[in-house]
Order: C-alpha cells, then structure tokens, then sequence
C-alpha cells in the first residue's frame, strides 16, 4: 500500500423508506429531511461558508427513556455501515448498534462522503479544524433533533476517527462546562484509534515479528524506519514523519507477502483479485490489502450484487433527495487526506488527558488483530496516561462460554481487548461489539 486512505475513509449506513423533505430556509439555515414518522432525520449544516456536513440520525425502534436510566446516542466518527441497521444489500443487520443508542452518522470531515466543499481550499487542515465544523454542526442537531438534549452524547470512534473524536470531545467538554452547549457528553469510545501514530508506528516490527510475518532480517530494517518516525515526530517534522510512515506500510507490505494490516489473520491477497475489487472511481494506488478486504465487505461481493458506491450514488441519494444532483459521494478522498497531512502524525494523547481531567469517561477498545492501530501500540500510549495494572475481566457473549475479550477499568478510563478482531471490530465480532457499546453507553437495553 502506499497511503492508509481507509483511515480517513468515511461511509454511512442506509435505510430504504419514503422521505419527507422539509423546504430548506435560506442558505445558511441548516436543511434537514426525513421519513414521515420521525424514526430517520438527515441534513446538511453549512458550518462555514461554503462547506457542509451531511449527518445523518436514526431513532431506536427500541428506545425507552427514564429520567435515570436516559437513552443514549452514539455519534460514530469514521466508517459506518458496520453497526447501522441494514447492510449493503438493503437486509437488516441484526447486530446493529441501534438496538442500545440512538445513531447519528456524520460524513466527516468536509469532503467525504456526502459532505462537501465549494471549493477546496475550504477542506481541513487540522484535527482541530474538523472539531470547530463538528461542533458548529453538532449546535445546529441541537435544534434539529429533538432527543439530542435528554440524551447522554457518546462519541465512538475508529481509526483516524479516534483523533476527531478525541479533539471533538475536547470541545465539547469545554462548551458543556462553559454552558454554551447543553448536551451530557455520556463518554468518548475509541476503536482501534489512531491517537499516538509513533506508538503505533514502533509496534509493527514486534508485533509482525511474534506473528512470523517478518524476519529478523526485515525487522532490523523496519525497526529503523520507525526510529526514524520517531525522530521526525520528536523535530516537529510531520509532513517528512508521515512520507516515513508510509515507507514503513511500504516495506511491510513487500516483505511480509502483502500481510493485511488491518487483520493479521486475513493472509495475503493475490494482486489480481485486490486490484479486480478496488472500488471503482478510486485513483488511489492499487489501494491497501487489508482495505481491499473491508471494501468487499461493504461493497457485499461476497453475498450480493450491489456496491457501496453503487447504493450510496443511486437508491440512497434518491431517497435522501437533498444530495446536490453533480455531487458524487467518495468513501475516501486523496484531497481531504492531503489536506490532513502535516497532521495525520500529530498525538492526541494530552486531549485524552484533558478528557480524563474532566471526569468524561473515555473507553479504549481494540481488535486483538489488527496491526496498523495494533493493542500493543494502544497500550503502549495509553500507559502513557499512568493507566494502572489492574486484574483484567474476562467477557464472554452469550450463549457461548469462550472469552471473547477483556476489560480493565481504572476511575473514567476503560480498556477493552477485543479477541479475534482486527481493525474493524464491529464488522469481525459483532456480538462482543453490541454487548461492549451498551455497557459503555448504559443502554436501558443492555
Ligand atoms: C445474527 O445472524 C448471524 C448469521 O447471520 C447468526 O449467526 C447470529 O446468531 C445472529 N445473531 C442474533 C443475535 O440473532
Ligand atoms: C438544557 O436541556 C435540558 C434537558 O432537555 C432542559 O431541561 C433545559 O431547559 C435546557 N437548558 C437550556 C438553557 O436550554
Ligand atoms: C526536520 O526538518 C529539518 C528541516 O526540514 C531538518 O533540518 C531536520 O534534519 C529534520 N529533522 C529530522 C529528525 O528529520
Ligand atoms: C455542482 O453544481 C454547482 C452549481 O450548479 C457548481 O457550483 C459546482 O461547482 C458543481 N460541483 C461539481 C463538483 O461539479
Ligand atoms: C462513567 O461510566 C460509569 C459506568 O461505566 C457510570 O457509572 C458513570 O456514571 C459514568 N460517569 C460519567 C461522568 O458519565
């Protein structure tokens, strides 16, 4: 692979109905659609002039709500159709996450998905830019969903989507305790979060070492691109850490016989077939093995006929109706990802701190298969926060007795190995991903 794009790739899920759309009213009001009975609102929030974020709420035919037990909702940042309620092909996907939350999907940052910018000069160039467009949207659902204000927020994040969630949650703390934004911000949840890129950067050599990816040979070698990683991050050079960086997923790829990164497990795919299931419209370089993998699972080649971006561009911006008609919807975009650059290696660790600092509680879970936001690079950063080492739970997901993970928990910080998941939790345990997010959110349901 030559850039990780699935980190910053972006996906909502879909729901086929008949649509109401309200008359948008001026041009910076927010416009927001949705089905006649409520269960569905969507929209878009111009959040600065010329850039608007598409968002997307579905309500829980589950939903029971008491004063002490609250129905909570999670804000998911980064990929989607992995927890929503119907899968690719249109059919219910009877793991979804709707079953304990409330969902609001945003396309971000400005630039993916169906969010868009007028002109790109507009798009991101910082985590925290894409917080302040969070926030200005997440004021504007305030007003256009009306479960938001008695509803605990949970910002649950994946990937790269752990440092929007990380620098989001930041703001909105501060807005909350400065009593501009009157939300509780239940908690933050990061999946397989890319919040120390050199911790997660070192961890590759020994991580592919136990798993007999690499040998010695090609650990020597990789072990000092990641030094030299490290060195760049330290000298503030994050533009040249992230060219290393990708040098790193580079050599890996080729030494290892094109090891998926984002599941050990997964083995090589031959070349053929990666580049065959390359989404279409894609430029991006014979993209990743492992996001090669994940596109077929969203595309549903493996059990169907239709593609993501075939739905997303047809049926679904049919339905939503207030798609601009030229705009076509991208699961990534190398734009967007450029724009990020002198960021993408930037930590996120004091944000966490702060977070932790506030009393919010923030829960870290990762797929015990995953390399490129490998567990022992998670751990390695969130040791970093003086996380004590406390006796682990084992969890289990009913009807079977086999562990299927762990948890650790230490005041508001939480920790939770995944077993048998790489990057993608949701999508690799799906049992143990709905039984962990009620726990997290204290869903009525769980
Ligand atoms: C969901 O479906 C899968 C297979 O499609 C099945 O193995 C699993 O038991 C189902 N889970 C629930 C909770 O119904
Ligand atoms: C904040 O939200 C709560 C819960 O819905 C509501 O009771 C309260 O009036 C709101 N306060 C303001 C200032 O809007
Ligand atoms: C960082 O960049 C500066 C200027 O581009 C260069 O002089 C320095 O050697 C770089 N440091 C590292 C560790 O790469
Ligand atoms: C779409 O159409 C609008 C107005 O007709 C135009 O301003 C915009 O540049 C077009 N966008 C694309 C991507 O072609
Ligand atoms: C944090 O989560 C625990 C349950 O895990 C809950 O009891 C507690 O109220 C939460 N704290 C805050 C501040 O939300």
């Amino acid at each position: 692979m030559d850039r990780p794009y699935s980190l910053l790739a972006l996906l909502v899920s879909v729901l086929l109905c008949i649509t109401l759309v309200s008359i948008p009213s001026g041009s910076a009001e927010p416009v927001t659609a949705g089905t006649p009975d409520g269960s569905e609102l969507w929209g878009y929030v111009e959040v600065r002039p010329k850039a608007h974020l598409f968002w997307w709420y579905y309500k829980s035919p589950q939903r029971t709500s008491t004063p002490t037990k609250p129905w909570p909702t999670v804000l998911w940042l980064q990929g989607g159709p992995e927890m929503g309620p119907l899968d690719v092909n249109l059919q219910p996907r009877n793991s979804t996450w709707l079953q304990k939350a409330d969902l609001i999907f945003v396309d971000n940052p400005v630039g993916v998905g169906y969010s868009y910018v007028e002109d790109d000069s507009l798009l991101v160039k910082t985590d925290w830019e894409q917080a302040a467009d969070a926030m200005t949207l997440l004021k504007a659902l305030v007003k256009e969903v009306p479960t938001l204000q008695s509803s605990p927020l949970f910002l649950v994040a994946e990937s790269y989507g752990g440092k929007y969630a990380a620098t989001l949650g930041v703001a909105v703390a501060r807005a909350v305790r400065a009593g501009e934004l009157n939300i509780t911000l239940g908690g933050v949840a990061l999946g397989d979060s890319w919040i120390s890129p050199e911790d997660f950067t070192l961890s590759y050599t020994p991580v592919l070492l136990s798993v007999s990816r690499l040998d010695d040979n090609a650990g020597d070698e990789a072990s000092k691109i990641a030094e030299t990683v490290k060195e760049q991050i330290a000298a503030g050079n994050f533009t040249d850490a992230e060219g290393s960086w990708s040098d790193i997923l580079q050599f890996i790829n080729t030494r290892s016989g094109g090891v998926d990164v984002y599941n050990f497990l997964t083995g090589s795919l031959d070349p053929a077939s990666s580049s065959a299931s390359t989404p279409t419209g894609s430029s991006f370089p014979s993209t990743v093995h492992g996001m090669t993998k994940y596109s077929r699972y969203l595309s549903g080649e493996d059990s169907g006929p239709n593609t993501i971006y075939g739905i997303m561009n047809g049926v679904i911006k049919d339905k939503l109706k207030i798609i601009p008609k030229n705009l076509t919807w991208v699961m990534e975009n190398r734009a967007v990802y450029n724009g990020l650059i002198n960021d993408i290696m930037k930590p996120r660790i004091d944000e966490i701190d702060e977070l932790l600092s506030y009393g919010v509680n923030v829960t870290v879970y990762n797929g015990q298969l995953d390399i490129i936001c490998s567990t022992i690079g998670a751990e390695a950063w969130v040791q970093k926060l003086n996380f004590l080492s406390l006796p682990r739970q084992s969890l289990y997901c009913n009807p079977s007795k086999s562990t299927k993970g762990f948890s650790r928990s230490y005041k508001n910080l939480h920790f939770y190995w995944i077993l048998g998941a790489g990057h993608y939790v949701p999508v690799d345990q799906p049992c143990i991903a709905l039984s962990m997010i009620g726990s997290i959110t204290q869903s009525p349901a769980s």
